[in-house]
């Protein structure tokens, strides 16, 4: 195992984009930042050094941080933020895990702009265990958004006046919307390969508030990983990823020689979608000239509901000896949240009030001192640990009044978790104003997603249906609208991580609260000690 070190110097910096120049939040001047390259047992020190007028924190999404929330990253849960002119070391051990994950600014929607790919390489002498030949290469594929506004701007607008924001003025693959936008035929990323060879693509949703559909035409994908966990392999025309998901998929370049595009588009609930946002890349067969037209993927359509519940359906764990599908089957503690929409009185919005959502009807305020620090330090009446079980009313959950769950309150609550016990979580969606699914994130864990479907859980039927014998294990789940997700995972990393929706909108509204789970008994099952530098508020 190595050390692997880097240096993110934290820019603004001037991009243009659709014929729109602004200044962005960089690290290093690279949109979208650098990878993080490691391999499977190495430990990775990265030194953030702020010189933006911005606060700044960087999560690294997926990876446990065993012990070590500090490195965790999200502002004001494990850490506060590093201020202008400071500088932070994350340290952290990648054991465990391997496959694609990424990085992201945890703090306002800096992460609109400040994201970048991890990949991680099994052990020297490991291969892959794919069914098709080895990759002959691999390539990262990040799809995100871009906003010719100031996305603060777009912040204010979705928190202060209780609409939803602007939405994006395009999506983009490797930081490029692709030629189908005006001024953006340099801005399209081109990925060359040659006739007969097998590609690895890591594909990584960055979007803030968009699920999105992603295809190559004339070529099939074998989805062989999600969020570095194998994956058994499957053959699809697109695959669905939500914001906070990877994808690693193969590809076979066994067509005729040409150029093909790459696209990534929403998938919305929505009777007529809009669609005017599509990303465009180009997979190009050597020796094709530049000038040759690129052939259209055909993608599902915007709200094929019928294929995107396809396509979950058919993830599901490698669950080989020896990579081992340790689904917990028996729950020693039941979880129920609602996921709910409201209105709160704000003096200082525009219209005297304010959107909230909730879990539980709890909006969750954000603290002023860092969550785990208070944790570990035992600082008083910075959160309470009595975040309710089960919603305060059970009822239609997706039939009710829009009325039945708006009764939301704000407040800094979490659910203290004991240590090494088995959790069941069941996400419910409710029937106010969603058009997305939720991507439900959590930090410090993987999970099984053992159950999931349309309208209201039943506890007495559902948990019948369970797959506790090779369930996707991942680090974020779409929770279908106007559904639920079960998951399960057993609390064996002590710290204080949070679950949110990945929609940076909805988390920005509330959708969000944190898991204290407890210190074992035994020396090493407690948190670590915090390190030196650790940013203060
Ligand atoms: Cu990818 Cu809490 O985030």
């Amino acid at each position: 195992a190595a050390i692997k070190n880097y240096q993110f110097d934290i820019q603004v910096k001037n991009v243009s984009r659709l014929c729109h120049a602004k200044p962005i939040v960089t690290v290093n001047g690279r949109f979208p930042g650098p990878t993080i390259y490691v391999r499977e047992g190495d430990s990775v020190l990265v030194n953030v050094t702020n010189h933006a007028q911005y606060n700044m924190s960087i999560h690294w999404h997926g990876l446990k941080q065993y012990r070590n929330g500090w490195a965790d990253g999200p502002a004001y849960v494990t850490q506060c933020p590093i201020q202008t002119g400071n500088s932070y070391t994350y340290a952290f051990n990648v054991t465990g895990q391997r496959g694609t994950l990424w990085w992201h600014a945890h703090i306002l929607w800096l992460r609109a702009t400040v994201y970048g790919a991890i990949v991680i390489m099994p052990k020297q002498g490991t291969p892959f265990p794919f069914p098709l030949p080895q990759p002959y290469r691999e390539a990262e594929i990040v799809l995100g958004e871009w906003w010719n506004v100031d996305v603060e701007e777009v912040v204010k607008q979705g928190n202060n006046m209780g609409l939803p924001p602007n939405s994006s003025d395009a999506h983009t693959i490797n930081g490029k919307p692709g030629p189908l936008f005006p001024c953006s035929e340099k801005h399209t990323y081109v990925l060359e390969v040659e006739q007969g060879k097998t590609y690895l693509l890591r594909i990584i949703n960055a979007a803030l508030n968009d699920v999105l559909f992603f295809g190559i035409a004339g070529h099939s994908l074998t989805v062989v990983e999600v969020d570095a966990v194998y994956t058994k392999p499957f053959t699809t025309q697109a695959i669905l990823i939500a914001p906070g998901q990877t994808t690693n998929v193969l590809v076979q370049a066994n067509q005729v020689p040409n150029r093909y595009f790459m696209a990534a588009r929403p998938f919305m609930d929505v009777p007529i979608p809009i669609d005017n946002k599509t990303a465009a890349a180009i997979l190009q067969y050597r020796g094709v000239p530049n000038s040759v037209l690129p052939i259209r993927p055909q993608l599902p359509s915007s709200n094929d509901t019928t294929f995107a519940l396809g396509y979950e359906n058919k993830l599901k764990s490698l669950n080989t000896p020896k990579f081992p599908a340790n689904v917990p089957l028996k729950v020693d503690r039941h979880l129920f949240y609602t996921i709910g929409f409201g209105k709160e009185s704000c003096p200082s919005c525009l219209n005297g009030t304010r959107f909230v959502a909730s879990l539980n009807n709890i909006s969750f305020e954000m603290p002023q001192v860092a969550l785990l620090q208070a944790h570990y330090f035992n600082i008083k009446g910075v959160f309470k640990t009595d975040f309710p079980d089960k919603p305060p009313t059970s009822f239609n959950y997706t039939g009710a009044p829009l009325t039945a769950n708006l009764g939301t309150s704000s407040a800094t609550r979490l659910s203290k978790i004991a240590f090494n016990s088995t959790v069941e979580l069941v996400l419910q969606d409710t029937n106010l104003l969603t058009v997305e699914s939720h991507p439900f994130h959590l930090h410090g864990y993987n999970f099984f997603v053992v159950g999931t479907g349309i309208g209201n859980f039943d506890p007495a039927t559902d948990p019948a249906k369970y797959n506790l014998v090779d369930p996707v294990e991942r680090n974020t789940v779409a929770v279908p609208t106007g559904g639920w997700t079960a998951i399960r995972f057993r609390a064996d990393n002590p710290g204080v991580w949070f679950l949110h929706c990945h929609l940076e909108l909805h988390t920005g509204w509330g959708l969000k609260t944190a898991f204290v789970v407890e210190d074992g008994p035994g020396a090493s099952q407690s948190v670590l000690p915090p390190p030196k530098d650790l940013p203060q508020c």
